[in-house]
């Protein structure tokens, strides 16, 4: 089955429990999903697998630390090294932050596009302004993953 990772960023815990929640939603659609941290990135290389990115924004359009290390990382790395990836970015911010609105999850969006993996839904942002609960958003998110996963697991005969 195709492996499930999720990679998150987050200073105050708030993307942190998004990815958790997450993480229950695709168990509970059936996907084999684990959260990864920097001890074991290297399991998204060279092999088929889905990553869902979770990421806050902080500072002034900045990267949460944990993330700032796996972005360089990987824009030093060899090309072709993600390319067996598909990903989808869930980015949470606060557009009262003007034009670093989901900066984090923007630059992350478009570093896995420059590496050849493939999104297979658009970047998504949820907006601290708009939403209370970043589950309200997060969810629905994860379930439209987890049936577009499905369908591409039934699709090759793994479900
Ligand atoms: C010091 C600070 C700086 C922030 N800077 C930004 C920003 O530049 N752009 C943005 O969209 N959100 C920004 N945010 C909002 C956070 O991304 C948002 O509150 C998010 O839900 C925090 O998630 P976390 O608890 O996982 O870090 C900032 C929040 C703080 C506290």
């Amino acid at each position: 089955m195709l492996p499930v990772y999720l990679i998150f960023g987050s200073v105050y815990g708030t993307a942190e429990m998004v990815a958790t929640e997450t993480l229950s939603i695709f168990e509970n659609n059936g996907l084999a999903a684990s959260i990864l941290d920097e001890s074991n990135w290297h399991l998204i290389e060279g092999e088929a697998a889905f990553v869902a990115i979770i990421t806050s924004t902080t500072g002034a359009g900045d990267l949460p630390e944990n993330i700032e290390k796996f972005y360089q990382h990987y824009s030093k790395s060899e090309a072709g090294l993600l390319k067996k990836i598909s990903y989808s970015v869930l980015a949470l911010g606060d557009s009262s932050y003007g034009n670093t609105f989901c900066m984090a999850g923007k630059r992350l969006d478009a570093l896995l596009g420059e590496l050849n993996a493939t999104r297979i839904k658009d970047l998504t942002m949820i907006d601290a302004c708009e939403v209370f609960d970043p589950m309200e958003a997060a969810a629905p998110w994860a379930e439209k993953i987890s049936s577009i996963l499905a369908d591409e697991l039934i699709a090759e005969g793994s479900l």
